[in-house]
């Protein structure tokens, strides 16, 4: 049994996005694995500051706000998934900043290694290209890549504007597919 740790990024409850890590979270529970998800919009989370005083307060980060809960899941997750409408072509604000957050972990002095753990991104966007996912795909990847965590799945669900719009088309199968093959 995984454990999986979603982050959902988008403001609007029971978008396009936040059907997607629903049909995902439904396919993985078949699966018999852990899903715990954390809406990035109802948390405070600010922005990280460089201070470089990562872990010097007994805790991962030295700024006093909720990104205490989104370290707890990481840190027992075995799995990553952001579930993202795109903004602009990249991350909403909301997950950019927990992205940057994670600053901790990849401190000399980290106390947690997240290395190897697996990671998915659900996304969805309104233009009626896939294209339009470029700039999210590149840093999703390079983040990725930086963090040694394994891809295990990209779903972006294009041509979806209204809440809802997802459930026309393959998108939803295709994420509770991917749920249910971890
Ligand atoms: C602030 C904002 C920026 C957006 N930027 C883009 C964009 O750059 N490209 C695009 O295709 N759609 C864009 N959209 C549309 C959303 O990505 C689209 O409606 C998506 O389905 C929303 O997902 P959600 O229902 O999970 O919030 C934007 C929407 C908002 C509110």
């Amino acid at each position: 049994m995984s454990k999986i740790a979603t982050v959902l990024g988008s403001p609007r409850r029971n978008g396009n996005s936040e059907r997607m890590a629903a049909a995902f979270a439904k396919g993985a529970a078949e699966s018999g694995h852990a899903v715990q998800t954390l809406r990035a919009h109802g948390l405070k989370i600010g922005g990280c500051i460089d201070c470089r005083r990562c872990w010097t307060n007994g805790g991962h980060c030295f700024l006093h706000d909720d990104m205490p809960d989104v370290y707890r899941a990481m840190d027992g997750a075995d799995v990553f998934v952001f579930a993202v409408p795109l903004y602009f072509y990249s991350w909403p604000a909301q997950v950019k900043t927990v992205l940057d957050r994670l600053l901790p972990y990849y401190m000399p002095d980290s106390k947690v290694d997240l290395r190897g753990r697996r990671a998915a991104l659900l996304a969805a966007a309104g233009d009626e290209s896939d294209s339009c996912f470029d700039g999210l795909r590149k840093s999703f990847e390079l983040s990725c890549a930086f963090c040694q965590w394994e891809i295990v799945g990209e779903i972006c669900a294009y041509g979806v504007h209204a809440a809802g719009d997802v459930a026309s088309g393959d998108w939803l199968a295709r994420a509770e597919a991917l749920g249910r093959s971890l």
